[in-house]
């Protein structure tokens, strides 16, 4: 364990705190809810950076108006003890008014890499996270910045900001994605799998198990619709309520791709379960794994 955290929760003693800090300093911005896909963040920061800074904000903006907001767990004291065994130096707690102080009238909005895949199903959410993700490195001014790579599509829309506003903390190629942590039967951690019941939580490893089998029957050059077809034909039969998408696209510009091509590929997926959205993707190569799909952590 390192030295004691510093918790700040107010800008003006933050900027002192952070001025303490050995560069370089790496943040991982999260909702808190912390889990090991959230942990791997951290070791992942405290690998590249000398110190590592987490914020947890549940952050209203990035919630749709029926969406799950007032139900996000909130378990800060449990966060901070996960966090201080972590080894991690500060911890920006904000309250709301320290993000959105009275009369704050700006969205960061990032077209075209918003728009499909959830940004379809879910028109503000991606402006909401760009707007907060600037406001936190503003405030932060982090050299690096580690974001999951089981919400690509925020990456990509972050990576994209990045460039598009030539930012400097962090700069763009200072944006990392650090690859998925799954259970051991290969459902992807989230905070929202919390909200499954025990009979859902069973049913919903069909969905990786599905990606799966459908990443491997993508065959280059050949329609991916057939396999994605029995992706969705499997879930629904595996117990999934509805699909949002199950869609092959590019992996930089996430534009859907009918074939698989020479550029790196993605699956991705939304579906609901009990009442649950879940969310997974993964790559999609040329040459398929012919093991049968077990997963081990971390694996993608
Ligand atoms: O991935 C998340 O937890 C959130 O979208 C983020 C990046 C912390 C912004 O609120």
């Amino acid at each position: 364990m390192g030295d004691t955290m510093l918790i700040h929760n107010d800008l003006a003693a933050l900027q002192k705190g952070l001025a303490t800090l050995p560069r370089p300093v790496a943040l991982v911005p999260t909702m808190g809810a912390l889990h090991q896909g959230h942990l791997s963040l951290v070791r992942e920061a405290k690998r590249r950076a000398s110190s590592v800074v987490i914020s947890i904000f549940v952050n209203p903006a990035q919630f749709g108006p029926n969406e799950d907001l007032a139900a996000y767990p909130r378990r800060l004291a449990e966060d901070v003890q996960l966090l201080e065994s972590e080894g991690v130096d500060l911890l920006w707690a904000p309250p709301a008014e320290a993000i959105y102080p009275p009369g704050f009238s700006t969205t960061i909005s990032v077209a075209g890499v918003s728009e499909g895949l959830c940004g379809a199903v879910r028109p503000d959410h991606f402006a909401g996270v760009a707007t907060i993700v600037l406001k936190l490195f503003n405030q932060l001014r982090p050299d690096i910045a580690l974001f999951g790579e089981k919400d690509w599509q925020q990456l990509v829309v972050i990576r994209r900001m990045a460039r598009d506003l030539d930012l400097t903390h962090p700069a763009a190629e200072a944006i990392v994605g650090v690859p998925t942590v799954r259970e051991a039967d290969g459902l992807a951690l989230s905070s929202r799998n919390a909200y499954l019941s025990p009979e859902d939580r069973a049913r919903a490893a069909v969905l990786p198990a599905a990606m799966r089998e459908a990443a491997a029957r993508i065959a280059p050059g050949a329609q991916a619709a057939p396999a994605l077809a029995e992706l969705e034909r499997a879930l629904l039969a595996g117990g999934f309520a509805s699909v949002d998408y199950a869609v092959l696209a590019d992996a930089q510009s996430l534009a859907p791709l009918a074939r698989l091509g020479p550029n790196p590929a993605r699956l991705f997926v939304a579906a609901r379960i009990g009442g649950t959205r879940l969310i997974d993707n993964m790559a999609v190569t040329h040459s398929p794994p012919t093991a049968p799909p077990a997963f081990s952590p971390n694996d993608d």
